[in-house]
């Protein structure tokens, strides 16, 4: 496909996404995710390009056709071993690759990637001209607003105008700083106050370029709101810890007029590929985890999520649990009803 429909076709999908999290948004979060919005942009979770050259490629990057349009960040610093990276990928077709420049852990600063390369827009620069010189997928980046001392807009300005510069057309934008010294990550998503107004900034500094807002967007009139200042709407915590949000987002983002999914809808399709998956010997548990959220907000929904966390894990658990979790809620399923 050549490059302008390419970029053009995800530039749709942009509009609203679900932030890569690590530990969270592995492929069966993801194929979840994608029976409550089929519009949605999913992220996998980092991947270093450590990991991908010396490790296990296929377990790192295999995925479902359903979970199409998905994104594979990478963390990595090397531009070499981020070229490499995105060759060893193009294979499985992702829809974007992006570049973590936004990560805080120890582990990533001590890689000299993540958030500590906003110090560094040249470096930057070079990694996504590599990466993008190896695929006709788009390469984005993924960035905070600054890092330590960078205070005001115009370090932010310079980062995303040098990597503009590059060619890179696309940035997702943590609205607030993040410091490499002195808070955990989980501090570092929550203290940096948020700042939006330097995000609308950069779209009015850079009108041609795609800029995404994220961090602490927590509904879709908000998302809605949002899109009138910028291209698109990244939401992280609030998707994975109350998921029946996405089952709006088609509807509302893209005005797309499917039915909306029940969530016993979704619960049914969800238990097919659970199904599948229990018979390869996957352990429930590490399907049922993501869906704890999916009654949020509905009277029982502690107890679908208390019968779920307390079974789950058992070496034997199988589908049962998910419809005996639908019981305690007070409502009779039984495998016929899906
Ligand atoms: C458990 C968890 C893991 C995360 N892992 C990553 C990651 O691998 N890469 C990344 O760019 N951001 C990561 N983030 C940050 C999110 O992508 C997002 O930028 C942040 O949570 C702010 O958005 P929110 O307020 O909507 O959650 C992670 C966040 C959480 C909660």
């Amino acid at each position: 496909m050549p490059n302008s429909t390419k970029a053009s076709t995800t530039l749709v999908n942009r509009r609203f996404s679900v932030a890569p999290m690590m530990d969270w948004t592995d492929r069966y979060c993801r194929y979840f995710h994608r029976l409550l919005s089929r519009n949605t942009l999913l992220y996998t979770e980092m991947v270093t390009t450590g990991a991908l050259i010396h490790g296990d490629v296929h377990r790192h990057l295999h995925y479902h056709d359903i979970e199409h349009p998905i994104a594979l960040q990478l963390g990595g610093s090397d531009p070499k071993a981020l070229a490499q990276s995105v060759q060893i990928a193009n294979k499985y077709q992702y829809d974007e690759i992006n570049l973590n420049c936004g990560c805080p852990s120890d582990r990533v600063q001590s890689g000299k990637f993540g958030a500590v390369l906003m110090k560094d827009p040249e470096l930057v620069a070079q990694c996504f001209s590599a990466m993008q010189n190896a695929t006709e997928t788009p390469i984005t980046i993924k960035h905070r607003i600054g890092v330590d001392e960078q205070e005001g807009y115009q370090s932010l300005c310079d980062f995303v105008g040098t990597i503009a510069k590059a060619g890179c057309k696309t940035f997702i934008v943590h609205a607030r700083k993040a410091w490499l010294q002195g808070l955990s990550p989980k501090q570092n998503r929550d203290v940096p106050p948020l700042q939006y107004e330097q995000v609308f900034q950069l779209k009015r500094d850079f009108p041609q370029l795609e800029i995404i807002i994220n961090g602490g967007i927590n509904s879709l009139e908000q998302t809605e709101t949002l899109l009138s200042s910028v291209d698109g709407v990244m939401m992280g915590r609030e998707a994975y810890q109350n998921p029946y949000i996405l089952a709006e987002v088609d509807q509302k983002i893209y005005h797309d007029q499917q039915p909306i999914p029940s969530r016993l809808q979704v619960l049914e399709q969800f238990s097919e590929i659970i199904e599948k998956e229990l018979s390869k010997g996957i352990k429930l548990s590490h399907m049922t985890r993501h869906i704890l959220g999916l009654y949020q907000g509905v009277p029982g929904a502690r107890k679908f999520r208390r019968h779920i966390s307390e079974n789950a894990h058992r070496h034997d658990a199988g589908i049962e649990v998910l419809f005996q979790a639908l019981n305690d809620m007070n409502t009779s399923y039984t495998q016929r009803d899906f």
